[in-house]
């Protein structure tokens, strides 16, 4: 019987393990290939499944890229070895990338950011041949924008300017704050992040806005993900992953 009031939690693990598995017997996931592994609460189970993969086996000389500090201290902590894009047995390009998202629309474009690593997160996921969504049931959304604030990750020095663009551009942008850390988060790239929402009635069309708010001066990145297809594992509370 499926259960059918499985949290958040149990999900993104449900979907680790069940994700993994399947990319490893449908041999998309294969020993030697180099993996970009992304950063939050659903790629730290996944994280822990390629370690358990590796032990038994099934895997090996799997070469991890991190999207973050914390997705580094988990791979080192697991065995996982992690390299730099830019190391000679990377060269800039990548087999697979794995990682969560906060917002996935019907056609897969995705929002991410929400731990702030997004910035590594779209340099690993724009250089790998293939990209792979781990997600529980409340990612999926009709249209991205208007419910989880998109993150645009910004000089600090423009932080004024870039948010007087943002308003231009129909959203309310704010200075995300840290937790148990006064003041903003910075990323680990050393910017800051604004939060920006769009109204629920508006016509936030992110396939033309990453572009767009990539212009402004001050902006490094933004959260929408929109020119990639990736494959999406997305579990629900009935104890089902669906594969969209
Ligand atoms: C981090 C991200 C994460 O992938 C996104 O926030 C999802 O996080 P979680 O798996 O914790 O719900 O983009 O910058």
């Amino acid at each position: 019987m499926p259960n059918k009031t499985m949290t958040a939690e149990e999900q993104k693990k449900l979907v680790s393990h069940y994700a993994l598995n399947d990319l490893v017997s449908r041999g998309v996931l294969r020993s030697g290939m180099k993996v970009g592994l992304g950063t939050g609460s659903t790629m730290m189970p996944a994280i822990h499944v390629l370690a358990q993969l590796l032990a038994a086996g099934k895997l090996c000389e799997i070469k991890a890229v991190s999207t973050s500090f914390e997705t580094t201290i988990a791979c080192e902590e697991l065995g996982i070895p992690v390299y730099s894009l830019n190391s000679r047995e990377i060269s800039g390009s990548l087999d697979l990338a794995i990682d969560g998202a906060d917002e996935i629309d019907p056609d897969n474009n995705l929002i991410k950011g929400g731990g702030a690593a997004l910035l590594l997160e779209k340099i690993v996921a724009y250089n790998a041949d293939q990209f792979v969504i781990l997600a529980d049931e409340s990612k999926a959304v009709p249209n991205l924008g208007t419910r989880f604030p998109l993150p645009v990750e910004v000089i600090s020095e423009a932080r004024t300017s870039v948010t007087q663009q943002l308003i231009r551009l129909g959203a309310t942008a704010a200075v995300r704050y840290g937790v148990k850390k006064a003041g903003p988060v910075i990323t680990d790239n050393g910017n800051i992040i604004l939060d920006c929402l769009w109204p629920s009635d508006s016509k936030c069309n992110p396939k033309s806005l990453e572009g767009i708010i990539n212009e402004i001066v001050g902006v490094v990145e933004n959260g929408f993900f929109t020119k990639l297809r990736p494959t999406v594992y997305l579990a629900h509370a009935d104890g089902t992953v669906e594969l969209r």
